[in-house]
């Protein structure tokens, strides 16, 4: 079919996505548009998983650069898109190769444990990576014994260190949406919703995790949701998923949990908001940017996340 002068945005990047074999992967914090004209809506793990698992030449991935490259990682025969080169992490980039180096060689003897959210680079020097959503799993299929650095994020890292009682050193980041939550605007909220459900990302800090109904992983909290009895939620995490919940549950209310500064808009994932319909289409049709890594570094890169996505895949995750 050929270029149609009346086609909208959607439209468009619907014909080039059939034309190229292209298909689009969008993270659940993406905004609701980008969601509804996507292939495969997930989180961090059931993307890398599908960026393996499918028949396209081309994948627009809509969400951030980390996301993108493991998705280059697990299928380099295959053109990864990312329609903003600036959409990164902050977490990610709280994490730099040189100071991740150095701090492997002050803690030797240690099995290093990635959450996904690093860059291809920390990825290579780590022995096993991890999502939101199998962390726990991940270091509980370690042997007990085994002594862990776990890096970047240190509320995840803490979260599931109090989970497992492992010996873990934790790298100290943290990602600027999640530690912005403010408590008191949380309990302020619950005391003025008293039924309402606070459920939190691990990524939160403990004081707002203390106080959750509920912790869990962007799709851990979408399918407590969709199964929980009750009908409103305090969501403490990047509103995007509430695209879902809504979809899912259009009886029940979501209520975004607020940040420390109200002006700020700081709940917002400012990197996963860089991605819009018609840069979407831009990207789809120039076929640029495109993700480009190295063959040495993704080879590398590419065995810790093996490892997880194998032990995933035995534990049915
Ligand atoms: P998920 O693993 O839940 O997709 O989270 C990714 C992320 O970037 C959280 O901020
Ligand atoms: Fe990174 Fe935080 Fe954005 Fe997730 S929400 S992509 S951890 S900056």
């Amino acid at each position: 079919m050929g270029k149609d002068r009346s086609e909208n945005t959607v439209e468009k990047i619907l014909r080039l996505k059939k034309e190229k074999n292209a298909i689009i992967l969008a993270h659940y914090y993406q905004t609701g548009d980008i969601q509804d004209i996507a292939d495969f809506i997930g989180d961090s793990l059931a993307l890398a998983q599908r960026a393996e698992t499918n028949n396209a030449d081309i994948i627009l991935f809509a969400g951030v650069k980390f996301m993108a490259e493991t998705a280059k990682i697990l299928a380099p025969s295959k053109k990864v898109l990312l329609p903003d080169i600036m959409a990164g992490c902050s977490l990610a980039d709280s994490c730099r190769t040189e100071d991740f180096e150095k701090f492997i060689s002050e803690h030797p003897g240690r099995t290093v444990v990635s959450y996904v959210n690093t860059t291809a680079e920390i990825k290579a020097l780590s022995d096993i990576i991890c999502t939101s959503s199998n962390a726990e799993q991940i270091i509980n299929s370690l042997p007990a014994d085994e002594k862990i650095i776990f890096a970047p994020d240190r509320n995840l890292g803490n979260y599931v260190m109090s989970k497992t009682g492992r010996d873990m050193i934790i790298w100290n980041g943290t990602c600027h949406v999640h530690e912005e939550f403010s408590l008191e605007a949380i309990l302020k909220l619950k005391k003025e919703n008293p039924e309402a459900k606070i459920i939190v990302h691990p990524e939160c800090e403990l004081p707002v995790r203390m106080v959750a109904d509920f912790v869990g992983s962007t799709s851990a909290l979408l399918k407590f949701t969709k199964t929980d009895p009750g009908s409103s939620y305090i969501v403490g995490t990047e509103p995007g998923i509430i695209h879902q919940m809504q979809k899912a549950n259009s009886a029940k209310v979501f209520i975004p949990a607020p940040p420390r500064d109200s002006t700020c808009g700081c709940s917002e994932c400012n990197f996963m908001k860089l991605i819009t319909l018609e840069k979407i289409y831009r990207t789809l049709d120039a076929e640029t940017p495109e993700i480009v890594l190295n063959n040495e570094l993704m080879d590398r890169a590419r065995l810790p996340i093996k490892r997880m996505l194998e032990i995933s895949e035995k534990l049915g995750l």
